[in-house]
C-alpha cells in the first residue's frame, strides 16, 4: 500500500522502542487490509514525552501505543482513562481527541481475557505470579473470565497484599495475597498459573517453582514473550502441561489499538504469528 497525503497516523512510543513488535504487527495488518496508514517506532525519552505527545497531535497523529517506561506518565497525562487503565495505574494506549483532551486506555486487559478464553475459568481458582502493572491489568482479565480465587504471589509478599486490597473493591473475584511458602496448597487445585513478572526474560533469570505441584489438567501462561520460551512454559510443557505464551497477549491486545488508529476489526491468524516469530528469531 503506498501512502498518500491523508495516510493515517499512528506509532508506539518506548524508550528504548527499536525492540518493539507493534511496528511489525500493525505494518502486517496495514498490508493485510489495504490501509493508507502507518505505524511508525518513536523512541522518546522519558522528559520529552508530553512535549512529544503535544507535536504528534499537531501533525495530525490519530493516537500512539505506549511501553516502557512511559506507561505510568501516559496513565497520569490523560484527562479521560478506561476502567482498565484506571484498576491497573497504566496506560499502555493514547487517543488525541478532538476536543483537544488525550484518552488514555489499557487493552492489556482484554489481550490478556482474549489469549485466555480458551481456559475454562468460571468459578475457578488460578494463580496469578507478580504484583506489578501488569498483574494488576491480569486480576482484571482473570476476573472478567470468572474465575472466583485469584491467589496472588510475588517475590516482595507485601506487594501481593497491597494489590490485592487495592482491587478487591473493584472485582468479584476474591484476591488472596499468598506466600511463595503456599506454593504447593495454592496451585493444589488451582486451573491456571499466569505469569506476569519480569523474570524469564531474555538475558534475565527464570522462575523456579516445583510444577509437578499442580494439577495435570492445569494451563501455564507466561506473558513474557522474549523468548517466546520461557524456563516456566518449557517446564511446564517437559510435564505435558497446556502452555500459553505471550505472543497470544501481544496479538490480542493490538486489535482494539488497530480499530482506534485505523478503523477496521483486524484478526489474529496463524500467519500474524508466523510473522511475528520470524522478527523474534531475527532478534
Ligand atoms: P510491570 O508493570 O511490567 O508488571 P513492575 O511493576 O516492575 O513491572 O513489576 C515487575 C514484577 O516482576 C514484580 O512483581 C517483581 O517482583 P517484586 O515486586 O518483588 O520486585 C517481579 N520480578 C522481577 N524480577 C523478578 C525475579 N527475578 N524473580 C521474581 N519476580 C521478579
Amino acid at each position: 500500500m503506498s501512502m498518500s497525503g491523508k495516510t493515517k497516523l499512528a506509532g508506539v512510543i518506548g524508550w528504548p522502542v527499536a525492540h518493539s513488535l507493534s511496528p511489525r504487527l500493525h505494518g502486517y495488518w496495514l498490508r493485510q487490509y489495504g490501509i493508507d496508514g502507518a505505524y511508525v517506532p518513536l523512541p522518546v525519552r522519558p522528559e520529552d514525552l508530553s512535549t512529544v505527545l503535544h507535536g504528534l497531535r499537531l501533525s495530525g497523529f490519530k493516537g500512539v501505543s505506549v511501553t516502557v517506561p512511559h506507561k505510568e506518565a501516559a496513565f497520569a497525562l490523560a484527562d479521560r482513562l478506561d476502567a482498565a487503565a484506571k484498576a491497573a495505574g497504566a496506560a499502555n494506549q493514547l487517543l488525541f481527541r478532538e476536543d483537544g483532551g488525550l484518552d488514555g486506555l489499557n487493552t492489556d486487559v482484554a489481550g490478556l481475557a482474549a489469549s485466555l478464553s480458551r481456559v475454562a475459568l468460571r468459578g475457578k481458582s488460578v494463580v496469578l505470579l507478580g504484583a506489578g502493572g501488569a498483574a494488576r491489568a491480569a486480576v482484571l482479565a482473570l476476573d472478567q473470565l470468572g474465575a472466583s480465587e485469584i491467589r496472588i504471589m510475588n517475590r516482595t509478599q507485601s506487594r501481593a497484599v497491597t494489590l490485592a486490597a487495592a482491587l478487591a473493591p473493584t472485582v468479584k473475584a476474591r484476591l488472596v495475597p499468598m506466600a511463595a511458602l503456599d506454593w504447593q496448597k495454592a496451585v493444589g487445585d488451582a486451573v491456571l498459573v499466569v505469569n506476569t513478572t519480569s523474570a524469564g526474560m531474555k538475558g534475565g533469570p527464570s522462575l523456579d517453582f516445583d510444577l509437578n505441584a499442580l494439577p495435570k489438567s492445569a494451563v501455564v501462561c507466561d506473558i513474557v514473550y522474549n523468548p517466546l520460551e520461557t524456563g516456566l512454559l518449557l517446564g511446564a510443557r517437559a510435564r505435558g502441561l497446556k502452555t500459553i505464551d505471550g505472543l497470544d497477549m501481544l496479538m490480542h491486545q493490538a486489535v482494539p489499538a488497530f480499530r482506534a488508529f485505523f478503523g477496521v476489526e483486524a484478526t489474529v491468524t496463524p500467519e500474524l504469528r508466523r510473522e511475528l516469530e520470524k522478527a523474534l528469531s531475527n532478534g
